[in-house]
């Protein structure tokens, strides 16, 4: 994690604390996707030590699209379970639900007024999720990337880990900072960062290296999920498309092969190691030996995380202490900055 520090150094600059946020949706299962893209480098910036870290489950989020109210309480504390398991230390790191931190959705309600209605328009996820029909999808869906701002600027956070296909999200935050501070004439919020980095930051789906891999597909063998067992994560990487030819010897070798880059990218982040060096390692291989050394480390490092999650599952009150607890801290932080904002924009105390 080079270079964490100087960045830390540079949002001190700024005076704001080097701060991270970042979320994910209790929406179902936590894929592969989401550990190597995110998460993963959750517990890496946790390590890193240059900051404080903040890490939500966001329901809220979540229910702009249908969900059952018992799944949405199972998979909120399932994900807390996955958190916890992938190495995010609740005592290290802020760790809570959403909802349980009301200032997320006030500042939301005010960013409300600050987006624009064309910057919502131009949001590739609300145009691929709201699709054809969008007269159809919730007034929740196509605010949502304002709701997203407000997780981020309720802790003025200044740096935020997300996989690639959050990165337009990240940028209409910043949008938002700048918006605010302009009409209000103020320096409040910081222009937070996104930090998309590593070989995982789009894992594609084991089916169609050409589409993300996402807990909505509708094929459970597009993906690895963190609660597989062994056996699944190996009949899922033995069945994953691949081409007929050998690994490359050089990276421009694997361009126009999306299955072959996938499948390298994820072996190279498991093991934490470059791209280059995993084909150093198999060039000239078939798959037909190179799947059994990913599924090998696929096993080692996964099945661990889903074994302590089922673990941890087994005490649901534990983890509702646990996150009420991070819903406090959260508070702390949370509730003097929507006062400052109410204050800035006109609100009487
Ligand atoms: P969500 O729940 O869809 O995904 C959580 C995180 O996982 C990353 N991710 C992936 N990374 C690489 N390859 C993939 N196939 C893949 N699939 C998912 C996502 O990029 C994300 O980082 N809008 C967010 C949640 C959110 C949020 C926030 C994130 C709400 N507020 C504030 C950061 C800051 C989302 O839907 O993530």
């Amino acid at each position: 994690m080079q270079g964490m520090n100087s960045r830390a150094e540079a949002a001190m600059t700024q005076t704001f604390i080097p701060r991270v946020f970042s979320g994910i949706q209790p929406s179902g299962g936590l894929t592969l996707g989401n550990y190597l893209g995110a998460m993963k480098r959750f517990v890496d910036m946790q390590a890193d030590g240059g900051f404080e870290t903040v890490y939500c489950m966001v329901d809220l989020h979540a229910i702009t699209v249908w969900q059952n109210p018992e799944d949405l309480r199972r998979n909120t504390r399932e994900l807390c379970a996955g958190f916890i398991a992938a190495g995010i230390d609740p005592e290290k790191s802020i760790l809570f639900n959403q909802s349980q931190v009301p200032e997320h959705a006030q500042l939301g309600c005010c960013f409300n007024c600050v987006a624009r209605m064309g910057w919502m328009k131009r949001m590739t996820q609300w145009k691929d999720k709201a699709g054809k029909n969008s007269e159809n999808a919730s007034l929740g869906l196509f605010g949502y990337p304002a709701l997203m701002a407000a997780d981020i600027l309720i802790y003025h956070a200044t740096h935020v880990p997300v996989g690639e296909d959050q990165k337009q999200h990240l940028e209409l935050t910043r949008d938002i900072a700048v918006k605010f501070n302009n009409d209000f004439g103020v320096d409040f919020f910081p222009i937070p960062e996104p930090v998309i980095e590593g070989s995982a930051t789009r894992v594609m789906s084991l089916r169609d290296g050409t589409k993300k891999m996402s807990k909505s597909d509708p094929s459970d063998m597009s993906r690895l999920n963190m609660t597989d067992g062994a056996e699944t994560l190996v009949k899922k990487i033995k069945k994953a498309k691949t081409d007929m030819d050998p690994l490359p010897d050089n990276l421009e070798g694997l361009d126009g092969r999306p299955e072959a880059q996938n499948l390298v990218n994820i072996y190279a982040s498991l093991n934490e190691m470059t791209v280059q060096a995993v084909i150093g390692e198999f060039s000239g291989q078939q798959f037909g030996a190179f799947k059994p050394k990913l599924a090998d480390l696929a096993v080692a490092k996964l099945a661990p995380i889903s074994s302590e999650m089922s673990r941890l599952m087994q005490d649901p009150a534990e983890i509702d202490r646990i996150l009420a607890r991070g819903a406090e801290r959260g508070r702390a932080l949370a509730a003097p900055i929507l006062q400052k904002t109410y204050d800035i924009v006109g609100m009487l105390r």
